[in-house]
């Protein structure tokens, strides 16, 4: 019999979702361009092959498939994308379904929607999260379709995402790039995380003298509170091993360089595009750059090498509660600027984003789950159109309790030289966020006395004021 899907692509990824498909009882064609990938993935997936029909070119693959097809591609993000829709489209019929499920940048998927609008053929953008062991056994996954062609893969995908108490996470985001946008927020809030983890555990390691064992127990008992999630539990995880050489902590040996493939850059770029700040992935993104500048650190650490002594906690177990409650505030700033990001593209592309379930789908299954999500999607269902996180009453109640921690931390952290860009970018925010009247009239008054550019007053309506400025003002 002829397979219910087809899939492109047997990367990690894609042989991992390939076997994820066939689990839930649904035949898969599948290919790579290296045939060598295909046979050792029917080799690996022997104990299921009836499930997959190994497909050695493109015109097979199509032929494998029960029309209208469903054909999921993950290759790699960009130009590989456009190459593999030119390659099949000479094999593909009317109303079949071309799934990217790669990271693709949200602007090429609304180009190859709308370029495949014009064809007999559907293209959909398809946000998927959770590594590799997400693709196998369930992912968060963040559909841009059209609302046609989501309602036939729907089923499917349904069945392979991960489950909330049940429910799948997985959901129609809007048309084009819909999918792909809020996708790559997911990877910019994920920066966003993982750097304030990682400013954290800095703390925990010079201002408390913690072990990296002991912090370890530190993580797994955060693990059970309001921080519990996905990247604190594996935090925890990470600091258990040991590395086999040197018998140190791994984290004692890996290099402190980071990778980014620009999911979270993209992020950055869409949130000053559309002039809503996301100070938290901006800073995310800003210190893996500087991390991987670690030739040019070298030198400058030289000439300014730190010697402040650290500012310590008289009692350990109160900077270890400010430390859980610096991370829980800083959370809650970087989600508030992320979701306002997600809200505002949303409105920009036209496509009313369902925020709630955005929060919802991303309950289980991808990188950034947490319990905090969970709290996030009670705040919409209570008010659907919140404008901010921060006005939600149960996330107020949280960050009230969260920010002294988090004012604490930074202050010992900064005194003693350690580098806080994701946490002093979240208090920054807040901070200012909360302010009735902040210090921008003084930008206002520079730029009215250097442009004439005008302000407003606080004392009477009008656009238009401008300075009685001295000689040297325009
Ligand atoms: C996910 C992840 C994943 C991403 C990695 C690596 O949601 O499963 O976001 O899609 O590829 O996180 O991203 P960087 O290499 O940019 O860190």
């Amino acid at each position: 019999t002829q397979a219910d899907i087809g899939l492109i692509g047997l990367g990690v990824m894609g042989a991992n979702l390939a076997l994820n498909i066939a689990d839930n009882g649904y035949k898969v064609a599948v290919f790579n361009r290296t045939a060598e990938k295909t046979t050792a993935f029917m080799e690996n997936a022997a104990h299921l092959k009836d499930q997959f029909i190994a497909c050695y070119s493109l015109e097979e693959l199509a032929a494998a498939i029960k029309a209208p097809r469903p054909i999921i591609m993950m290759v790699k993000a960009g130009e590989a994308v456009d190459q593999q829709i030119e390659a099949l489209k000479p094999f593909l019929e009317e109303n079949d379904i071309l799934i990217d499920a790669g990271n693709s940048d949200y602007h090429d998927s609304n180009r190859r929607y709308r370029a495949l609008a014009d064809t007999p053929f559907t293209f959909v953008g398809m946000g998927v999260s959770g590594g590799a062991e997400g693709a196998r056994h369930g992912p968060s996954i963040m559909v841009g379709a059209s609302d046609a062609a989501y309602a036939r893969i729907q089923p499917i995908l349904d069945a392979i995402s991960a489950k909330h108490n049940g429910e799948p996470c997985s959901a129609l985001m809007g048309p084009e790039g819909a999918g792909h946008f809020v996708k790559t927020l997911h990877n910019g809030i994920e920066y966003a995380d993982m750097q304030m983890i990682a400013e954290v555990h800095e703390v925990l390691t010079k201002c408390l003298g913690l072990s990296i064992a002991e912090q370890a127990a530190v993580f797994k008992k955060w693990n059970e509170g309001p921080l519990a999630s996905y990247l604190i539990e594996i935090t925890a995880n990470v600091m258990d091993v040991i590395d086999e050489e040197s018998g140190k902590p791994i984290l004692d040996v890996i290099l402190d360089t980071a990778g980014q493939k620009g999911t979270g850059r993209w992020s950055a770029v869409e949130a000053h595009a559309l002039g809503v700040p996301a100070t938290g992935i901006d800073a995310a993104v800003a210190s893996r750059c500087i991390s991987a500048n670690r030739v040019l650190r070298q030198e400058i650490a030289e000439i300014y090498p730190n010697n402040e002594t650290p500012l310590t906690w008289d009692d350990k177990q109160a900077g270890i509660d400010a430390c859980e409650r610096a991370l829980i505030a800083g959370k809650i700033a970087a989600y508030a600027e992320g979701f306002a990001v997600l809200a505002a593209g949303g409105a920009e592309n036209g496509w009313n984003l369902p925020m709630g379930t955005i929060a919802r789908i991303w309950r289980q299954g991808c990188i950034i789950r947490s319990r905090f999500l969970d709290e996030i999607a009670s705040a919409y269902d209570e008010k659907p159109d919140l404008q901010s996180l921060y006005l939600a009453p149960t996330i107020a109640e949280r960050m009230k309790d969260a920010a002294p921690g988090l004012r604490k931390t930074l202050a010992k952290a900064i005194g003693s030289g350690i580098p806080m860009p994701g946490l002093a970018a979240a208090m920054g925010s807040f901070d200012m966020m909360r302010q009735k009247r902040t210090a921008a009239y003084v930008i206002q008054g520079q730029r009215d006395f250097f442009g004439q550019h005008g302000f407003e007053r606080t004392d009477k309506p009008g656009t238009d004021f401008h300075g009685p400025w001295p000689a040297g003002g325009a």
